[in-house]
């Protein structure tokens, strides 16, 4: 049947959602599959209005961010009744929730860094007493590093809270861990290979991500058969935990102690010709096409 690849949308991703659309269009395409795209808020319809006027049988979804990759369109597939690739609602939204996310793993007994929610009533004093400096800020609902920052005294804290507070009401403060830092791209249950982060900014920012030609991807990371066997299972178990499913990104850093942090989990992770998924799905054998090919797989009747 016909596939909509559905993209964009109208989050703060909205452009890496686009650029990773495009390339799993043409993948699905140069795969001979029947697919076209559907560019969510890009017409003043509703999304769901734009939804039900599109004719498809099932959904390839690499929408980023809010309104997408939090469970909300899987909401609406679900009574429309159309098969989609990926986590379903509940497992999106929390994805999509660094705070719950953090405390579903904590109650699991999975290690995340120390953190302290933000708000008007945050006790900035306590903050610092118990996290330390520097620490990170992050808006709890965004992707791709948007609104966060590495601050190491009050009046970045406080800064960074007023910039964080831009994008989200539920802003949190994190321990800082020095790292490195590792993704762990995961398919059908299967941890596929560890990549090393290495950027010379201050973390692995918006632009370190998407832009800056100075970050570095290493499949030498540094560990050991062991160390990578238990990341690899870390990483399936904190999405399993989540209750997600099909195709998905964890991050994670290890800390001066070296044990693994858990960071967050990404369950409709970029696409795009500088992200993780497709690089270490090919280091895997598996080429762009047969990736995509996989995932949309996923998106069961
Ligand atoms: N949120 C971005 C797209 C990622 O995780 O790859
Ligand atoms: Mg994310």
């Amino acid at each position: 049947g016909r596939v909509a690849v559905i993209m964009g949308g109208t989050s703060a991703e909205r452009e890496i959602s686009l650029r990773s659309g495009e390339a799993v269009l043409n993948g699905l395409q140069g795969a001979g599959v029947d697919a076209f795209a559907i560019d969510l808020g890009s017409s003043g319809a509703s999304p769901v209005a734009q939804l039900l006027d599109s004719e498809f049988d099932r959904a390839f979804l690499i929408l980023h961010g809010r309104g997408g990759e939090d469970g909300t369109i899987q909401g609406v597939l679900e009574m429309m009744g159309k098969p989609y690739t990926g986590s379903g609602v509940a497992a999106s939204a929390l994805g999509m929730d660094k705070l719950r996310c953090k405390q579903l793993w904590q109650g699991a007994g999975l290690p995340t860094p120390a953190f302290a929610v933000l708000d008007e009533y945050a006790d900035l004093a306590e903050v610092e007493a118990v996290l330390g400096y520097p620490l990170m800020v992050k808006p709890a609902h965004e992707g791709s590093s948007i609104g966060m920052s590495k601050v190491r005294n009050r009046s970045e804290l406080e800064t960074a809270f007023a910039a964080a507070r831009e994008y989200d009401r539920c802003v949190l403060a994190e321990q800082w861990v020095n790292g490195p830092e590792f993704t762990i791209a995961l398919l059908n249950g299967q941890a596929l290979p560890v990549i090393r982060l290495e950027t010379p900014h201050d973390f692995y920012d918006f632009d370190a991500k998407y832009s800056a030609g100075d970050t570095h991807y290493h499949f030498e990371t540094g560990l050991d058969v062991e160390q990578t066997a238990r990341l690899q299972q870390l990483a399936l178990r904190a999405f399993d935990v989540a209750g997600c499913r099909a195709w998905g990104r964890v991050d994670a850093m290890m800390d001066a102690d070296g044990h693994f942090q858990l960071l967050e989990v990404n369950t409709a992770p970029g696409m795009t010709d500088h992200s993780l998924v497709p690089m270490a799905a090919a280091r895997a054998g598996i080429d762009f096409e047969q990736l995509v090919v996989n995932i949309l797989a996923t998106a069961e009747g």
